[in-house]
């Protein structure tokens, strides 16, 4: 008797694989610059001189930049880790799922707007120095 082949269907994206992949992403990169900021802090055994050395170049105007892009990394990172936690932890998480993942992204904006701002206006007043 001849058996139906399995039907191999291409993936469908959806809101949660793109949300753990931006987690996994930002979760990186939170590492990455962990160890970045430890190779920074640890001139300062080279003394002043070699402490103002590498602050001089982190403290380029590009970096202000970096900075609020740091900024968006964590705050994605911690309130959709805080979604995971409660998916995973609360009664029928996962039903809310995506309801969840808007009102943690909602608070991520508002926080975003409320740091974001006074840093990018620094980096302006940086610039016209
Ligand atoms: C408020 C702070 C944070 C919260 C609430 C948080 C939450 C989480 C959660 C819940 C996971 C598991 C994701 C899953 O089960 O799929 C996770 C993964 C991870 N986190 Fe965090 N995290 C925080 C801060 C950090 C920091 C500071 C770093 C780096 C220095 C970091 C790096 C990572 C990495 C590399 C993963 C693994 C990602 C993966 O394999 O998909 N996290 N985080």
């Amino acid at each position: 008797m001849l058996e139906k082949p399995p039907v191999i269907k291409p993936y469908r994206w959806h809101l949660g694989s793109i949300a753990w992949i931006l987690h996994r992403i930002t979760g990186l990169l939170l590492v990455f610059y962990l160890l970045l900021h430890i190779w920074v802090t640890h001139h300062v055994t080279e003394g002043p001189e070699g402490f103002n050395k590498v602050m001089s170049v982190v403290q380029q105007p590009i970096f202000l930049l970096l900075e609020i892009g740091l900024l968006v990394t964590v705050l994605y990172h911690a309130f959709n880790g805080l979604r995971i936690i409660i998916v995973e932890f609360a009664d029928n998480g996962a039903g809310a799922h995506k309801t969840l993942f808007g009102i943690m992204m909602a608070i991520a904006g508002i926080l975003f707007l409320v740091g974001g701002i006074p840093m990018f206006m620094h980096f302006l007043h940086v610039l016209n120095k």
